[in-house]
């Protein structure tokens, strides 16, 4: 007997047969879900949110996930035998392995590639019709409709033998008007694009088969540019110190992109010669570094760039590692910290065309928040600092293998590592849920002090505040000990996170003021970045990192930057959205309004 689950948010529905194994099934129907033990029940990365299914909790679930996720309806995914019909909500992370193997991003965005190609059959020279080749080749393409077609001179010095290898038949590949590439005539080789997005953390990379619209691959990695400084303004000065300093960051980017694209293409089992075409995406200041642009005039006021529009460069230039004709199509900015991956994410999530009040927050080192109504979209940037991403905090890591990613204190301590392994240290989701934690517990006050037992009254912030030690000024929470090893959230960590998450709220209060809309007139609340993917929705509110939206109109979105730059890469008319949005969008400069300061100091504290 089948019984049919739905897998959301893609809104698939399997037919799935009684006694299968839902990780098994789920990887079946094409969706990868990240379990690297094999389906062992250790690595806990198979972990889906679902209802239904099958009756009970295994004993390996309720032994490995925390009460509050067997509250929320975790399951790991190896662990569950399907029984009966239900709903499988995807971790945000496996949302875009799953559309690339549905294809649904073609699905959902029509596909009008600027990067394409067509069949052409010429007829063949004779001394009645002495026309030379290119001219032969651009009358055929002009006669189809296109507008005057051009080409590289390398193209041109390929064109006799490209078409006699073919006998005047074969397959061109355009960017746009520019004939990038002639195949023989059923070659079937693939016209492939890829999207970037450039973080101050992160890179990532998505490559699309432009014949169908699918993603065929997706990874990310850190940002090689880290060692130079943890956030823009601190890349911005090295940058300013010299021209070769300047040239070096712009290597180590392109190092860190060569060396992704190679992984999506092996990944994929595509060659990376027949990428045509990038779209990319960034904050202002890494676009700058990509381009090997001085940036210092973002950092002074007035604060203004050198573009902030679209631009469209020669591959072979930066020295990207595509088709040596391919371009490389940067999606427009729209202010000097609000930029196009700021305007990917509004693109992702329709913000221009909302009619009802909706919020969207970009959470990475630069914290973008947006909010959209019927009378356009204002856009905020705030300085979170890499806090969420784990920089700045004593045992900070990003989200990987050996990262605390939630904690709970009932009053005894129960937290998640990411991979099931011995903890290394704490990722901005555990974070978060440390000090939402011990927050609510009372053994972090709304100043945000650490206070030790005598300086409680609540029996439980008492005993979880026995962990807490004070050495001379400085006071820390043992999270994890065994032996010498142990994991502590210091005083200073809190504070850290307190600016990151000050910033954030301050900005979110900025523009609400600014539109004049209160909580309750926001439809939805939409968190994008990596990092997004993992918050605890509820963790959030307790913090006061976003107002007290009721949990079922906060979502997350997964990297909607990522999403706006494969928008572009698939349909053109994402990209003259793009161009509308960055012309359009209100930009709030938080500095320049009067009480910025008086709101940010106030969001310092701790609680909604
Ligand atoms: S695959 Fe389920 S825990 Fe590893």
């Amino acid at each position: 007997m089948k019984v049919k689950i739905r897998v959301l948010p893609l809104g698939k529905d399997l037919k799935l047969k009684v006694g299968a194994n839902l990780r098994t099934a789920l990887i079946e129907a094409g969706i990868s879900l990240d379990s690297p033990c094999g389906g062992q029940g250790t690595c806990l990365k198979c972990r889906v949110q679902g209802s239904g299914i099958s009756a009970k909790f295994t004993e390996l679930e309720r032994e490995k996930l925390s009460t509050e996720e067997l509250q929320s309806g975790w399951r790991l995914a190896c662990q569950v035998t399907v029984e009966k019909p239900g709903e499988v909500h995807l971790p945000e992370v496996a949302v875009f392995r799953a559309k690339a193997s549905f294809g649904l991003l073609g699905e959902e965005i029509p596909l009008q590639p600027n990067v394409h190609r067509r069949h052409f059959e010429l007829s063949k020279p004779a001394i009645r019709d002495q026309r030379a080749d290119w001219d032969r080749l651009a009358e055929y393409l002009e006669d189809a409709g296109l507008e005057p077609v051009s080409a590289e001179l390398s193209m041109l010095q390929e064109i006799p033998d490209r078409l006699r290898e073919g006998d005047f038949e074969g397959e061109v590949v355009l960017a746009g008007n520019e004939v990038v590439a002639l195949d023989p005539p059923n070659s079937a080789r693939d016209v492939l694009g890829l999207a970037l997005d450039i973080g101050t953390t992160s890179l990532a990379a998505g490559l699309v088969d432009l014949d169908t619209g699918k993603v065929v691959a997706l990874e990310a990695e850190l940002n090689p540019q880290i060692a130079f400084g943890a956030d823009v303004i601190s890349r911005i000065m090295y940058m300013r110190e010299s021209p070769e300093k300047r040239e070096k960051l712009q290597k180590e980017v392109i190092k860190g992109l060569n060396q992704l694209l190679l992984r999506v293409c092996r990944i994929a089992r595509r060659e990376r010669e027949r990428i045509f075409e990038a779209t990319v995406v960034g904050n202002t200041t890494m676009l700058h570094a990509l381009l090997g642009l001085d940036a210092i005039h973002i950092a002074l006021a007035p604060y203004v760039g050198i573009f902030n529009r679209s631009l469209c460069v020669p591959a072979k230039e930066l020295g990207l590692q595509i088709h040596p004709r391919g371009r490389v199509h940067i999606l427009p900015s729209i202010a000097s910290f609000v930029g196009a991956d700021t305007v990917g994410v509004i693109l992702a999530t329709r913000l221009h065309q909302t009619q009802v009040p909706r919020l969207a927050i970009d959470i990475g080192t630069n914290g973008e928040v947006m909010l959209a109504t019927k009378d356009g979209v204002l856009t905020a940037s705030t300085a979170a600092g890499p806090a969420f991403e784990g920089g700045r905090i004593k045992f900070g890591m990003r989200a990987t293998k050996g990262a605390i990613s939630s904690f709970q204190a009932t009053p005894s301590v129960d937290y998640t590592v990411i991979g099931g392994t011995i903890p290394r240290g704490i990722c901005g989701s555990g974070l978060i849920d440390l000090v939402a934690e011990l927050f609510r517990a009372g053994v972090l006050n709304r100043a945000g002090r650490m206070l030790v037992p005598s300086e409680t009254s609540s029996s439980l912030a008492a005993e979880l505040a026995q962990r807490v030690r004070v050495r001379g000024e400085d006071r820390e929470f043992v999270v994890f000990k065994n032996g010498e090893r142990e994991i502590t959230l210091t005083q200073k960590d809190v504070r850290e996170l307190q600016l990151a998450k000050g910033a954030i709220r301050a900005g979110i209060e900025m523009l609400m003021k600014e539109a004049n809309v209160s909580t309750g007139d926001i439809q939805e609340v939409l968190l994008s970045g990596v990092f997004g993917n993992y918050i605890n929705r509820e963790k959030a509110v307790i913090l006061g990192l976003v107002p007290p939206f009721p949990l079922e109109r906060i979502h997350f979105i997964g990297n909607g930057a990522m999403d706006g730059a494969l928008r572009a890469l698939i349909n053109l008319e994402e990209r003259r959205w793009a161009d509308e949005i960055s012309a359009q969008a209100h930009h709030v400069e938080l500095s320049g309004k009067a009480d910025f300061e008086e709101t940010f100091v106030r969001c310092l504290g701790l609680g909604a």
